[in-house]
């Protein structure tokens, strides 16, 4: 990535740490904007940090985080460090509850720098949250998924949450994993 797309993404992250653009500035910990590469084509992106996040600044290092690391590993054989993940909210909701409406547009102009920036081309939105923001539609992840969407020029992948798969089962880590093998069949036809 050019050398002038990260300085701009520096810029970003520094604009998201003293945003106070919503009211979960007032009530986070850390601002947690992004982890991992520029360098390689694919970006993640979840919901909003949790309370691990919250501490250290980070994303996906809670259980759901760490659920969704180990099974992109898994599946597609990349560590945490060569993909860029970020979450549609750079701040904690309190008690983790889904991020608003408000708060989701507030937040939207990171998002939004950073795909733009990073122009990925494969892009998996993790939760409902992440995929009806990124494709636009108002359904659940069980109805978006198991097709390959597209945002400008970038092919999204929709996946369940993490969280959803620590409380429902193997049956929703297996669909995971199916999700997670399209992306590592995008990946490799770039
Ligand atoms: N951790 C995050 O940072 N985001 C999620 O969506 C889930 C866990």
């Amino acid at each position: 990535m050019e050398s002038s797309r990260i300085h701009k993404l520096q810029l970003l992250e520094n604009e998201a740490r003293s945003c106070q653009r919503c009211d979960l500035s007032a009530t986070r910990n850390r601002v947690v904007f992004s982890s991992g590469v520029h360098s390689y084509g694919l970006v993640v992106v979840g919901e909003a940090p949790g309370a691990s996040e919250d501490r250290d600044g980070l994303p996906f290092v809670g259980r759901s985080g760490q659920l969704i690391t180990r099974l992109i590993e898994e599946e597609i054989g990349l560590a945490r460090d060569n993909y860029y993940i970020t979450n549609v909210i750079k701040c904690r909701p309190p008690s983790n509850r889904k991020p608003n409406s408000v708060e989701i547009a507030a937040c939207s102009v990171f998002l939004t720098g950073q795909l733009e920036l990073l122009n990925s081309q494969v892009i998996l939105a993790v939760g409902e949250v992440a995929a009806r923001v990124l494709t636009r539609l108002k359904t659940s992840v069980g109805s978006m998924r198991g097709q390959v969407h597209a945002m400008g020029g970038a092919k999204v992948v929709v996946t369940y949450h993490p969280a959803y798969a620590l409380r429902g089962g193997k049956a929703i880590e297996q669909a995971m994993r199916s999700d997670l093998r399209v992306v590592g069949g995008l990946l490799d036809g770039e």
